[in-house]
């Protein structure tokens, strides 16, 4: 474990870029939102400073509305090494956005959750730090629960949408294959762009034209109503259930938070819990024991995705937590101790062993749903599931997923979160 430690160590040293550690230094080049808060959770159990260093410069790039962006580019990157890079996507056109360039969507918020890591990780300094962020991690969450609520909600307010794909962080999952058929697919809008993914990862493991065909028409549509959230601007809209559990989880963090230095944490309290009855009230399905994504009407879609089972990180009933747990252990998740949790439902009609969100294993989900199992002191199943992460690695290295049946290593390799949480679990 001492070897993994170093190894974990510097591939986190080696993608560290003044101020910020950049996912991969070949696929993915500048900051991204939801990898710097599962960086800083690693940096948390080395180097706290870097962690602080690490959600400050994403949060310098905050927009005016509060959104925290999915990518902040960095000037000193060229401007074509990633697409789609700052010219696609034009954010210094936008009243409100940073001077920083950025993409116009957003991620996972995860953040706050990552700052009390950091805090806890060096509470002297962090009580300065957590005053510091604060305000930008309310604001992230201000702006999810304005201008995305979920038209659907009751008075208490509940579940955020999403309007990309991208702003899930699993891109090409297939809850999300019936909403983005909606949308129509011009593969020649390709040939403007080049995508510089399949310069470092086969095209195999990445997702399709067409899928990359939509993705540019949502944008192209929100760039064109200057990336507000009026009617008109969003061709695709889903609730995730990974995406507002960690919003509930990180408006628990916020509480902490707000407790240590001196703010109201009780609003933070009853956020959490309206976001966590809503998921049991819209996305729980007791039939199948698994919290599915909403389509834009408010209908389940009945897809298996490990998202499903990250609720678990919230206060729930237990007769949902042993269902959630059933169905981890089950064919679907196949909780074993050598690989980690699958993206999606191995027995699923949309199954692939290797393009992305769409089979592969990957290390945040499965430390998000560990956090869930240790939640609910589920201790049997989560030292499973942590012996198979850390198998995952040391067979393979820190890459970016891994066949969810053999668990050999694809995307790329020396990937940032893999490592950091692979720290996070060591210490
Ligand atoms: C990519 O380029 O695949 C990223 O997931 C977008 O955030």
């Amino acid at each position: 474990d001492t070897e993994l430690r170093r190894q974990a160590i510097d591939v986190l040293r080696g993608n560290w870029e003044r101020g910020h550690t950049v996912p991969s230094r070949r696929l993915y080049p500048h900051q991204w939102s939801w990898d710097s808060a599962f960086i800083a959770i690693g940096w948390a159990r080395t180097s706290p400073g870097r962690g602080r260093h690490e959600l400050e410069s994403l949060l310098a790039a905050q927009w005016a509305d509060g959104r925290l962006p999915q990518i902040v580019f960095n000037p000193a990157v060229a401007r074509d090494a990633y697409f789609p890079g700052p010219d696609f996507w034009r954010s210094r056109d936008v009243p409100g956005a940073p001077r920083r360039e950025t993409s116009g969507i957003v991620q996972p918020p995860v953040h706050a959750v990552a700052a009390l890591e950091v805090h806890r990780a060096s509470p002297t300094l962090g009580r300065l730090f957590l005053r510091r962020v604060y305000p930008g991690l309310k604001a992230q969450n201000d702006y999810l629960l304005r201008d995305r609520a979920d038209g659907s909600t009751d008075a208490r307010g509940g579940l955020v949408t999403i309007v990309h794909p991208w702003e899930s962080g699993q891109d090409n999952s297939p809850a999300w294959d019936a909403e983005l058929a909606r949308v129509p697919a011009d593969v020649q809008v390709l040939s403007a762009h080049r995508r510089r993914d399949l310069d470092h990862v086969d095209a195999t493991e990445r997702p399709t034209a067409a899928d990359y065909a939509r993705y540019v028409a949502i944008v192209d549509n929100y760039r064109e109503h200057g990336y507000r959230d009026e009617a008109g601007a969003h061709l695709f809209v889903a609730v995730d259930p990974l995406f507002n559990a960690l919003l509930a989880w990180s408006e628990e963090a916020l509480a902490e938070i707000a407790d240590i230095i001196g703010k109201p944490s009780e609003p933070h309290r009853e956020r959490a819990a309206a976001i966590r009855d809503a998921l049991m009230a819209r996305c729980y399905d007791r039939a199948a024991g698994h919290f599915f994504a909403l389509d834009r009407d408010g209908e389940r879609v009945p897809e298996h995705c490990v998202g499903g089972l990250a609720p678990l990180v919230l206060d729930l009933p237990a007769d949902v937590v042993d269902a959630l747990v059933a169905g981890m252990t089950g064919p679907r998740f196949a909780l074993n101790d050598r690989v980690p949790l699958p993206s999606y439902d191995l027995t699923g009609p949309a199954f692939d062993t290797t393009r992305y969100w769409r089979g592969p294993a990957w290390i945040n989900t499965s430390w998000v749903v560990l956090r869930g199992l240790e939640r609910h002191g589920r201790q049997a199943e989560a030292a499973t599931l942590r012996a198979a992460m850390l198998n995952a690695v040391r067979q393979e290295g820190f890459r970016e997923y891994f066949d969810p049946r053999t668990g050999a290593g694809r995307g790329v390799a020396d990937f940032s979160w893999s490592a950091a949480l692979t720290l996070d679990l060591l210490a």
